[in-house]
């Protein structure tokens, strides 16, 4: 049976708290909240044949910021713009590291 790596289940988890950000921002409401543990992405296990690259390395931590100013009440930049650039981080990174995903990615974007 497929296991998932510890890794693949903590992007999931992402994808599934950026798809409910998107939701809140387009209906006008400003989320505050980021249950996430972030720090994961520096010791989560990850697939057979995975590893942190250097590419990794150099995006995991814009990444990390960028998602943390989404809930950053106190920026005075638009939500949705630092929305749009946390996905544009996801996207990034997997532009080399593993590329399945980007079109799934893509759609959290709002237009
Ligand atoms: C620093 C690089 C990096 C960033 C940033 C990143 N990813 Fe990933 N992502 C990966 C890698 C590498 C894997 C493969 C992990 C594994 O298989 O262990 C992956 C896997 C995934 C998967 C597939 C999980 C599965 O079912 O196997 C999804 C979906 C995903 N990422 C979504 C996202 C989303 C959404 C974001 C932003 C919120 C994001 N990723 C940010 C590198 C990154």
């Amino acid at each position: 049976m497929y296991q998932p790596s510890e890794m693949a289940g903590f992007m999931k988890a992402m994808y599934a708290y950026n798809l409910q950000l998107k939701s809140q921002i387009v209906a006008g409401e400003t989320p505050n909240s980021l249950p996430l543990d972030l720090v994961k992405l520096h010791s989560a296990e990850m697939s057979k044949g995975k590893s942190r690259t250097q590419n990794w390395q150099s995006f995991v931590n814009v990444f990390i910021e960028s998602q943390e100013a989404v809930v950053d009440t106190l920026s005075n930049s638009e939500i949705k713009e630092r929305y749009n650039a946390a996905i544009s981080n996801c996207l990034n990174c997997h532009k080399t590291e593993c590329t399945g995903p980007i079109p799934k990615i893509k759609k959290l974007l709002i237009q």
